[in-house]
């Protein structure tokens, strides 16, 4: 049989971390008397802290030094952390436990493409560190999403082709990463804000059927 890899994003796909990741950020705007919004957030979903936070402030008129930025990415990062503090493995989104189990059970190999330095701690926290065969590090990878080259790392991490990988995303920039890495992609989510998916399921729930057990 030929070997194929799942590649999931963790934010929004494995657990609900994307809400934290906006009532954080809509914390800072609103500190600093900019607005942040839902729109806001779907566009900020799967982009690095420093590319957040410049598109943040890139909505009023001060200019900030490279250490002012950093101080203030070091702020959200802190809210962040304590909103995840609480983490367990109740909240694994339905339908992941399933995929996880029948991904080992059907011997693909399993990777994580997030673009999270916190991706480690939630894993943890959630206690799924071991389902993945290959954690990429988001911090070693210069070009974030909608660059292909987390997606590529993992692939390159197994020996596999694109061809034999299928990312899931629930970012549009997720979604055009996986895409530009010549993978399939399952979004997860709302069909018209990940139109470039090759398919779209509401949640996870259903992955197995609609989306591994086809590939
Ligand atoms: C992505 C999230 O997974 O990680 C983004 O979708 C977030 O919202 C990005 O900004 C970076 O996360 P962190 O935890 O390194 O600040
Ligand atoms: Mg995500």
């Amino acid at each position: 049989m030929v070997q194929k890899a799942c590649i999931f994003d963790l934010d929004g796909v494995i657990t609900d971390t994307a809400h934290y990741h906006f009532l954080a950020w809509q914390r800072l705007a609103h500190s600093l008397g900019l607005p942040f919004d839902e729109d806001d957030n779907h566009r900020l979903k799967g982009v690095g802290r420093m590319e957040s936070l410049d598109y943040i402030l890139a909505k009023g008129t001060t200019a900030y030094s490279m250490d002012e930025r950093l101080a203030l990415a070091q702020q959200k990062n802190e809210d962040y952390k304590t909103l995840i503090g609480g983490i367990t493995p109740a909240d694994i989104l339905p339908g992941i436990v399933e995929a996880l189990d029948w991904l080992k059970a059907n011997n693909w190999r399993i990777g994580l493409a997030s673009a999270s330095r916190n991706a480690p701690q939630v894993l943890a926290s959630l206690e799924i560190t071991g389902a993945f065969d290959y954690v990429a590090d988001a911090g070693a990878i210069p070009k974030g999403k909608p660059a292909p080259d987390i997606f590529l790392d993992v692939a390159r991490a197994f020996g596999l082709p694109s061809s034999q990988c299928l990312g899931v995303e629930d970012a549009a920039s997720g979604v055009a990463a996986i895409k530009a890495a010549d993978m399939f992609a399952a979004g997860i989510g709302d069909a018209d804000i990940l139109a470039q998916a090759d398919i779209v399921l509401p949640s996870p729930e259903g992955l197995v059927e609609k989306v591994l057990k086809p590939f």
